[in-house]
């Protein structure tokens, strides 16, 4: 009987492990555990004798059986690495021999075939039987090629089925996980259409196109000037013919229905070539590059945190330094996020310029990708979005995933609650904590359907073809967010639609619908707007974004000797509560060259270092600087005397709970501070380094990076990858600035 618990003690040995097929996966599986001596000996069956001779000799297995019978009597595990359509010839053999408790398992590349044919020879699923995949290879095969490190930082799909023996299932994942694989559980049909998609497809179209361009002698020419597109297209095409034989048959279903998705696909591409139709082409090809963009950055991130052995970027921040030089920040991401989708909603076509090319503001763009408008870029800050008018957008093929971006889905849902059709916001786990019902309630009250998840968190999903109507609403809460999705939906409800604000947030969404044509009426705290008007295409300047400025903005003060310069700043007065109150402490900036571009106001911001001194925040510029509040805890750390805040119950439910989070890493660098239920008390001082958590927190990991430049010692700041949502580059800004701060590792 497997003892799974004694499998944690590096002393307590199984038995034996049965490999059956010893080729390149089989050879490699056995090799591996038998180098990790988790088993008092590994066994190898294979039909042919000069492979068993081979694997004994290269030490692969320490004997080898020819009888199938013999070696699996008293095995502990028996794993099945021969050929996938062979599987059912050995399963069928098995059947007729006592087995005991041995766990079986196999590897073959479709599972769905492998569980019927378990379940016809043994008359039902055995509960010992754990189904599983590894994702792994090589050009080379054989028992020769077997390679002990094979499946490290590799997939192995598991796909247990209602009955498999939970115990079973433990010991094969940990098995995989010795190997240094990285397991996953899947459902047999879901691993069969994930592997039609991502892997047979694939092969099958090199394997058709090198045939199809080959047999026509014509055609031969063609491969005397085959370029790099071409080999690499077709590299997959040199793969082993009989292995993919035996794959198409054995996953026939799922590979059918991928097939004829992309063959529908492949007639509209068709269809558009023939027709000229160019916006179509565009659409495809822009949306394509995309995905791919963003697959090849996944695989990076995860290459990388993959090199960490963990999830975590760690920046590393030096004390001392000063900031000198010019310095232009990244896009505003609230107008970058507006210029998509109003840009999106108008007729003609709008280009944008000075585009926050961050994680969320990508978010944004994918989401109207995916409700088929033709977006090119960004490409160095440009943007060209073909608008398709307030009734031209399709729905999206599946959920829209807003990554962190809480903006794009509180906007979305407005505008989407109004489509004629259906639509499922989902995000980050970030985002799946924060509150919805802001915008879920006021929206159910002007006739939309929508659902929340529990405690009205996301997943939205949002029921389409509702007649909605304008309404009045007073807002609860100063929120941009919650005004611009009201105001959005109001461009489709009957009627008039407005909101009165209990204090002012930015007003990008109002000055922006009047950029694109669209009349709105702001009168005091309230902004109105009536439906039955459109929306004309436009061009856009993106200023540089206050709320990156706003470290260094507190950088350059703190740190003596600074004297910088940050350059095209937006400072819309629904914006600059950072400045005025940086001002109230005694902070030198002037503000140069002001002007306006696109319908908001710009300066240069010029920052020297100057003595701070503690006050209380005028409660009244809490929403004026509702995104630097964590910067601004920095600045007040380094004042001399007590900073006060209050009214700021908002900043427990940003991208974390930003009170919280930064007074728990003040207090470890040794800052006097005392979070209270909407705000924090700070007694600034001196302060010393350390290891802090921003808890997924962009603007968190920023601040703490410019706490160094007054630490006594490095800080080190765990939890950083989301910086890229609002600022890509920071650590190259910071660093060129004069803030020593850089990923830990490089
Ligand atoms: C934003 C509004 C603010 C802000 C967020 C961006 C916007 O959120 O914190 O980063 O673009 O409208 P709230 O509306 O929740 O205050």
């Amino acid at each position: 009987m497997v003892d799974v618990t004694s499998l944690q003690q590096p002393s307590a040995k199984l038995r034996r492990l049965v490999v059956v097929g010893l080729g390149l996966i089989g050879g490699s599986f056995a090799k591996g555990l038998r180098e990790k001596a988790l088993f008092e000996e590994v066994v190898g069956v294979d039909r042919d004798p000069q492979s068993r001779r081979l694997a004994v000799e290269l030490g692969v297995v320490d004997r080898c059986e020819e009888s199938l019978e013999v070696a699996c009597r008293d095995a502990d595990v028996i794993q099945l690495a021969v050929p996938i359509l062979a599987m059912e010839k050995v399963l069928a053999e098995l059947a007729g021999y006592d087995l005991g408790n041995a766990v079986l398992t196999d590897v073959g590349s479709a599972k769905g075939n492998v569980v019927r044919a378990a379940k016809a020879v043994f008359g039902g699923m055995p509960a010992r039987f754990v189904p599983g995949h590894p994702i792994a290879g090589s050009e080379q095969s054989g028992v020769e090629a077997a390679n002990p490190t094979l499946f490290r930082r590799h997939k192995v799909i598991l796909t247990p089925v209602d009955s498999t023996d939970d115990e079973a299932l433990m010991l094969v994942d940990r098995l995989w996980r010795e190997l240094g694989a990285d397991v996953e559980h899947m459902e047999v049909e879901h691993h069969d259409e994930v592997l039609a998609a991502t892997s047979h497809l694939p092969h099958l179209l090199a394997f058709t196109l090198v045939d199809s361009l080959a047999k026509r002698s014509e055609n031969l020419e063609i491969f005397r000037y085959a370029a790099g597109g071409f080999r690499d297209f077709t590299r997959i095409a040199g793969s082993d013919p009989v292995m993919w034989h035996d794959i198409f048959l054995a996953n026939r279903e799922a590979v059918l229905r991928i097939l004829d998705v992309f063959r529908d696909d492949l007639d509209a591409l068709r269809d558009a070539v023939d027709s000229r139709d160019g916006h179509q082409l565009l659409g495809v090809f822009t949306r394509a590059r995309v995905a791919r963009e963003h697959f090849s950055k996944i695989l990076a991130r995860r290459a990388y945190v993959d090199a960490m052995h963990n999830n975590d970027l760690i920046y590393l921040a030096q004390p001392g330094g000063r900031l000198s030089g010019r310095v232009r920040v990244p896009g505003d991401k609230s107008i970058s996020h507006r210029s998509i989708m109003l840009g999106s909603l108008a007729e003609g076509t709008t280009e944008v310029e000075g585009f926050l090319e961050g994680e969320d503001a990508l978010a944004t763009i994918q989401a109207f990708r995916d409700m088929g408008v033709v977006i090119e870029g960004p490409h160095h800050g440009r943007v060209t979005v073909h608008g398709v008018g307030l009734h031209g957008l399709k729905p999206a093929p599946g959920p829209i995933y807003l990554g962190n971006s809480g903006t794009s889905m509180r906007l979305l849902s407005g505008l989407l609650a109004a489509q004629p059709f259906d639509s499922v916001l989902t995000g980050d786990a970030s985002l799946s904590k924060r509150p919805m019902n802001r915008v879920a309630k006021p929206l159910r009250e002007m006739g939309a359907v929508i659902e929340t998840g529990p405690e009205g968190r996301p997943p939205l999903t949002i029921k389409g073809g509702q007649k909605l109507t304008g309404m009045h609403y007073d807002m609860p809460m100063a929120s941009a967010q919650v005004k611009s999705c009201l105001l959005l939906a109001g461009l489709y409800a009957a009627g008039e639609t407005s909101t009165t604000e209990p204090a002012p947030t930015r007003d990008h969404t109002e000055r922006m619908l009047r950029g694109f044509g669209y009349p709105v009426e702001v009168q005091g705290a309230t902004a109105k707007v009536e439906s039955g008007h459109k929306l004309t295409a436009t061009h856009i300047e993106v200023p540089a974004d206050i709320s990156s400025a706003a470290f260094f903005l507190v950088a350059a003060s703190i740190a003596e000797g600074s004297d910088i310069v940050l350059e095209h700043v937006g400072i819309n007065p629904t914006r600059t509560g950072v400045i005025d109150i940086l001002k109230l402490m005694g902070a030198d900036i002037t503000l140069e060259n002001q002007r306006e571009v696109g319908g908001e106001p710009v300066a240069d911001l010029r920052v020297r270092s100057a003595k701070l001194k503690g006050i209380d925040i005028p409660e009244d510029l809490v929403p004026l600087a509702i995104d630097e509040f964590p910067v601004l805890f920095v600045a007040a750390a380094n004042a001399e005397g007590r900073t006060v805040l209050r009214g700021a119950e908002e900043l427990r439910v940003k991208e974390s709970d930003r009170i919280q989070v930064m007074a728990d890493g003040l207090l470890t660098l040794g800052v006097k501070c005392e979070p209270t239920p909407d705000g924090i008390i700070i007694d600034g001082g001196a302060y010393g380094g350390g290891e802090v958590w921003s808890h997924g927190d962009h603007r968190i990991a920023m601040s703490f990076s410019v706490a160094s430049l007054r630490a006594s010692g490095s800080i080190r700041i765990h939890d950083c990858a989301n910086v890229a949502t609002s600022f890509p580059d920071f650590l190259g800004l910071a660093a060129g600035a004069g803030i020593r701060v850089a990923a830990e590792g490089n």
